[in-house]
């Protein structure tokens, strides 16, 4: 199974109160004088739309390309519950998906690693005329998952697709403007949820859990209604270019 399709059943969804970091990464793309009124836009990796939705709102179109088809499902039902009906989804890899030469206005990639290698970068690239990349920085600081990786004799360490961009556009000597973005996430979980949730972070770097580790990092992290409350720092930057 798809460990995205996984994640998508608890995955965060569209809602017209942007959460405080959505909020302002769509302030943010204001102020850097991105203007989606009317365009067409390609969103690659869109997952359950948070931002495919307000997008979709201003843009003439989008096309969100996804390759877990349950996050399609939830952002195709939020879609038919809100009525929007300028959003095309495409189940596809960003590798395998077919442009036939399709341009669009404005292409965005907002924290999946479906942009990820040069050929993924450059495809990205040549797909529009404004590209919008936000990714990871390399800092997702939580105790959580530092212990649970080492006690699967792991180091945990964040992903950082901003990195591979940054080198990427000073190659091609393509000028950007670039925001960086801190976070303080506090999320409340079941118990029953945070195992999930900390369980698919090993399995999707290729580490087997073993519960009975997992259980013993998280149980004395329940409070007295059997929810754990994580708290993490994460960075990020966004990226602009023509
Ligand atoms: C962390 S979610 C981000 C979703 C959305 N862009 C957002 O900001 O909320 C990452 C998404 O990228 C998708 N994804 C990962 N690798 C992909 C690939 N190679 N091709 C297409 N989608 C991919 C996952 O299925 C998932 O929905």
């Amino acid at each position: 199974m798809n460990k995205w399709d996984e994640k998508a059943k608890n995955y965060t969804r569209y809602s017209p109160s942007l959460n405080t970091f959505e909020a302002n990464v769509v302030k943010t793309l204001e102020k850097m004088g991105v203007d989606f009124k009317n365009k067409s836009v390609i969103d690659v990796g869109c997952g359950t739309g948070i931002y495919t939705i307000k997008i979709a709102k201003i843009a003439k179109s989008v096309v969100g390309i996804d390759f877990s088809i349950n996050m399609l499902e939830a952002l195709n039902e939020d879609c038919k519950k809100l009525n929007i009906n300028n959003i095309k989804t495409r189940h596809s890899t960003w590798d395998d998906f077919k442009l036939n030469n399709q341009k669009f206005d404005i292409a965005i990639c907002t924290m999946s690693p479906a942009v990820k290698t040069d050929g993924n970068i450059k495809k990205f690239h040549e797909c529009a005329k404004i590209k919008i990349y936000l990714g990871w920085a390399g800092v997702r600081d939580c105790t959580i998952l530092d212990e649970l990786f080492l006690a699967h004799d792991a180091v945990y360490s964040a992903p950082n697709g901003a990195k591979r961009v940054k080198n990427w556009l000073e190659t091609n000597k393509l000028k950007y403007k670039i925001e960086n973005f801190e976070e303080l996430k506090i999320k409340k979980r079941t118990y029953k949820e945070a195992i999930e949730n900390f369980s698919w972070h090993l399995n999707v770097r290729g580490i087997n859990p073993k519960i009975n580790k997992v259980e013993k990092i998280l149980k004395p992290l329940c409070d007295n209604a059997q929810n754990i409350t994580e708290q993490t720092i994460n960075k990020m930057d966004l990226f602009i270019w023509k």
